[in-house]
């Protein structure tokens, strides 16, 4: 397969390459590399950032983690990113049917592995994405705005306690994402991306500069911002692994499927680049959204879970238009976590096309009821099954400790030693531009020799 990344022409490079006019690719294509990497990035950018990222640096005790993951992104984040860019960029099929075209039958397995442990995160993605819808709901009635922290985490713990709420409210959620992937992905996808995401950038930023002066905040941006590494434990370096590979939607087939629909031109080096920045921005600044407000309104900083949504409402009762600001920001969260879970279940989907060919209808139809169905223990481990726990976690913690820190990390893994051994002429074709070719060899020893060591002693130590 001949690649040409149109480096002669740096103009026509960088912004509307819309190499495939659209329509005679029978599995359609991005509309240019902007289109790509916003998708892509609309992908990495949603509940991790705003979600998950406050409370995992809540309960691991700030700066060092913060230092941790970052560490990890700037590494093996976007040497991942590069790889499954490949690998989608080369054969133009999802993961499965991928891996199987360029290295045979056996890696067909990791392809379906990688693909299954989408469809579980996506299980418990769509119960914290039903959150928000309530949370949005809740933010147009009113409801939310109070600074009273104890009334917002006994409101909090009743809602998720509740099975009929928290059901109703994830499927609106997995519906609404469902209608996405049907609309196909062009249309869907990468429009939602192109507006929305950075209509969310700005609204942190104003909700930030009210965070930042409350009193009392100024010790949370310390306690977030300086690493302090005599805390740091193996568990702080798994949650900090396993949320890079989470944050940056990796490991599960997800940047693979996406790539499968790149232009031929398309440069990759520098999208994964700007993919990985982006991600990682958002949760800086998700960060300092939260983490100040928990300080100035005295929340516990491992309140778990519920953080952002305990701590949120109470920044919007202390700002000017707090009640306007408060439904655009639930509203811009839910479209973040929309793109992000039509990113977990487009791969499924395409799973179903691309192995088995599935019409499109059937295959969203599926993915949608076996979602929900996996998905039902998950939410209901918030109130009804609290009490069931195995080594220890409830059901919730035990998918999101299984596929993030375990089975993504390995995901990942497969697929460097896959792109950097086994495929690695062909895949360094796609770096064939000159100003990125230098790269090719950090990139190699990125893929073979970082990455396994700092997965398997990030592992060793973690469990
Ligand atoms: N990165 C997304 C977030 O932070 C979640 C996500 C979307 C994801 N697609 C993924 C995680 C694929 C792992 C794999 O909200």
């Amino acid at each position: 397969m001949s690649l040409r990344p149109n480096s002669s022409n740096p103009a026509r490079v960088a912004g509307a390459d819309s190499a495939d006019p659209a329509g005679t690719a029978p599995r359609g294509t991005w509309g240019s590399r902007l289109g790509f990497v916003l998708a892509a990035a609309g992908s990495a950018v949603g509940l991790g950032a705003v979600w998950k990222f406050p409370y995992v640096v809540g309960q691991q005790g700030g700066g060092a983690f913060l230092a941790v993951y970052l560490g990890c992104v700037l590494t093996l984040g976007v040497a991942l990113l590069l790889a499954e860019m490949t690998v989608g960029r080369l054969t133009g099929k999802s993961i499965t049917t991928a891996l199987r075209m360029l290295g045979g039958r056996r890696w067909a397995w990791i392809g379906r592995i990688a693909t299954f442990n989408a469809f579980a995160i996506l299980s418990f993605y769509v119960v914290v994405g039903g959150w928000t819808v309530a949370y949005l709901w809740r933010a147009v009635t009113g409801a939310l705005l109070t600074d009273d922290t104890t009334r917002l985490v006994s409101d909090f713990s009743s809602f998720i306690g509740d099975p009929v709420a928290s059901l109703v409210s994830m499927a609106v959620f997995l519906a609404l994402t469902a209608a996405i992937v049907a609309a196909g992905v062009q249309k869907g996808i990468e429009r939602a991306g192109k507006w929305l995401m950075p209509a969310l950038f700005v609204l942190m930023l104003l909700v930030i500069a009210r965070a930042l002066t409350l009193p009392g905040a100024m010790a949370g941006v310390a306690w977030f911002l300086t690493p302090d590494f005599s805390p740091i434990s193996g568990d702080t370096l798994l949650e900090a692994l396993g949320l890079a590979f989470f944050s940056l939607s990796l490991g599960a087939g997800m940047i693979v499927a996406y790539g499968s629909y790149l232009p031929k031109d398309a440069r990759l080096a520098s999208s994964a680049v700007w993919v990985a920045t982006l991600a990682t921005l958002a949760c800086c600044l998700a960060g300092l959204m939260i983490l100040p407000a928990v300080f100035a309104f005295g929340v516990a900083p491992d309140a778990g879970p519920g953080l952002t949504f305990i701590t949120m409402p109470a920044i919007f009762a202390q700002m000017p238009l707090g009640h306007a600001v408060a439904v655009a920001f639930f509203l811009l969260l839910l479209f973040a976590a929309l793109t992000s879970a039509v990113s977990l279940f487009e791969p499924v989907t395409a799973f179903l096309i691309d192995e088995y060919q599935w019409r499109r209808g059937p295959a969203v139809t599926t993915v949608f009821a076996a979602t929900f169905g996996l998905g039902v223990p998950s939410a209901l481990s918030f109130g009804l099954w609290r009490d069931v726990r195995l080594f220890d976690r409830t059901i919730f913690d035990l998918m999101d400790y299984v596929t993030v820190n375990l089975m993504m990390p390995a995901g990942g893994l497969c697929v460097a030693l896959f792109v950097g051994g086994c495929i690695w002429p062909k895949a360094r074709t796609v770096l064939d531009a000159p100003r990125s070719r230098w790269f090719a060899p950090v990139w190699r020893v990125l893929l073979l020799a970082l990455t396994p060591i700092a997965i398997f002693g990030v592992w060793y130590h973690g469990l």
